[in-house]
């Protein structure tokens, strides 16, 4: 067999409590208030784990989306999720193997605490932790941090890219063996191991050392998930993983050359970071079964919801006088989002290429924010998923489940055994940690310093 033919995709899931589809909630099999249970996690997460996927991951957000509670009251979308990362401490002793990742914004706290916390999970669950960096679209999240408005897009991409510096090193504030723990003659740890990052940038002024050991991976994976100029050049420089929202399969080829080939200038090699196209897909036994799975769940979605997720990637604005059986009137498309531009620009694709009706754009941008969920039987989303992984377009998938419970178990009888067969995803797992899964290396102290932007060419800390 040659190496491309025995490569195999990476998974991942992402797991909304109640499903990113904003009506599945509505025919959920466990009650509605699953979303704070931790029973209902464990059993999702116990499921990923049981099909070998590489991680789980948990999106999170800082406030609610809209100022006017009425206005959201029929979705759940981020409204009343556990936080991910106490979520993933709990979730650690419970699982073996399958990688806990979670997002945290760089916008509202502080790279210290980040590192912490992320060097505290590492430690408990042995090494299996993934932090997901994200700059926060939230046009509503500064009102719960003491500003007035967002800060501009590409401000929060300079903070960002700032922030994952001083996280990674003081990642490295010590050696692997700096705490050698000698009882005898009462040396707990070895200052000449400890290194003080000292860090004055533009934005922080951090001294360290971060008052914990060294995580197990050396540095929990780092992921973005920005699509924009600016999150193509902070994932090309810091990220191990990268989440894509393309719809087409020559989009996503485009966006996985362009992105791979940024590596090099940073001196890092292609294989260092994964690129995985979230895959927003329902499996049924026979295509028809699937399609009929789907369109229960759309027939389930309200319009009032089915707007507003579309007036939210416009920027909050309100779209209520609009009919639903016209066109989207293209005067009244802003020219441009401050918050999410990969979604917006996804809004627009479709308005502009397909002219759909506004309820029909409603209906459909709602059900997966980027474009049509595909439905088929495991066979044919198999042929998908290998299609898009053989040319170029990805090195693995973030499956979205729309209904959690019902679709990743779906996923895991169905989908994960035919692409086993065909050789394309681990029948067990051959690493303990996340890093390991992802084929990625673990970084030693200072590594990444050397080859790094983050040192200029003389070796200066910019
Ligand atoms: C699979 C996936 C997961 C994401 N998860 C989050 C999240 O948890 N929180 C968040 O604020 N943004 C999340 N995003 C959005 C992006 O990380 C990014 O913040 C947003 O797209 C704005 O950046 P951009 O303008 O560069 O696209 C996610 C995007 C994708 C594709």
């Amino acid at each position: 067999m040659s190496e491309t033919e025995s490569r195999q995709m990476h998974l991942a899931v992402l797991l909304h409590p109640l499903g990113p589809h904003p009506a599945t909630w509505r025919a959920a099999r466990s009650p509605a208030t699953a979303a704070t249970s931790f029973a209902h996690y464990a059993e999702l997460v116990q499921t990923a784990e049981r099909a070998k996927f590489d991680f789980v991951f948990f999106a999170d957000a800082l406030a609610l989306r809209n100022l006017d509670p009425a206005k959201i009251r029929r979705s759940p979308h981020f409204i009343n999720n556990l936080e991910p990362l106490t979520l993933l401490g709990a979730l650690a002793p419970i699982t073996s193997h399958i990688g806990l990742a979670g997002t945290v914004s760089t916008t509202y706290v502080e790279p210290y605490n980040v590192a912490r916390q992320f060097a505290s999970l590492d430690h408990i669950s042995g090494g299996r932790t993934a932090w997901n960096v994200v700059t926060s679209t939230s046009v509503t999240a500064p009102l719960n941090f003491g500003q007035p408005t967002q800060a501009a897009h590409a401000d929060r991409y300079r903070r960002a890219r700032e922030f994952v510096e001083v996280v990674t090193g003081l990642w490295d504030s010590w050696d692997d063996d700096a705490f050698v723990a000698d009882t005898e003659n009462a040396v707990y740890f070895d200052p000449v191991k400890c290194h003080i990052l000292d860090h004055r940038g533009e934005l922080f002024t951090v001294r360290g050392p971060l008052n914990i050991a060294r995580p197990p991976q050396g540095h929990p994976v780092i992921i973005q998930a920005g699509g924009s100029e600016a999150g193509k050049i902070l994932a090309a420089e810091t990220a191990e993983v990268i989440f894509t929202n393309e719809k087409s399969v020559q989009k996503a080829r485009e966006f996985y050359s362009d992105v791979k080939s940024r590596l090099p200038a940073f001196g890092r090699s292609t294989d260092e970071l994964k690129i995985l196209p979230a895959a927003h897909l329902m499996v049924g036994r026979t295509t028809q079964e699937a399609k009929k799975k789907l369109a229960a769940y759309n027939d389930l979605l309200h319009l009032d919801v089915a707007r507003e997720v579309v007036e939210d990637a416009m920027g909050a604005i309100d779209l209520s006088d609009l009919p639903m059986d016209q066109p989207f009137p293209l005067e009244r498309l802003p020219k441009s989002v401050n918050g999410g531009t990969t979604y917006f620009a996804a809004l627009v694709d479709m308005i502009t290429n397909e002219k759909p009706s506004f309820g029909e754009l409603c209906q459909r941008f709602a059900s997966s924010r980027v474009g049509d969920v595909l439905a088929g039987n495991p066979v044919e989303i198999a042929d998908h998923l290998e299609h898009w992984f053989r040319s170029g377009a990805a090195d693995g998938f973030m499956f979205v489940p729309l209904h959690p419970e019902q679709d990743l178990t779906d996923f895991a009888d169905l989908v994960v055994p035919e692409l086993q067969r065909r050789g394309l995803f681990r029948s067990k797992y051959e690493s303990d940690t996340l890093r390991g899964h992802l084929g990625l290396k673990r970084p030693t102290v200072g590594q990444r310093a050397d080859v790094s932007p983050f040192r200029s060419a003389a070796g200066e800390k910019r």
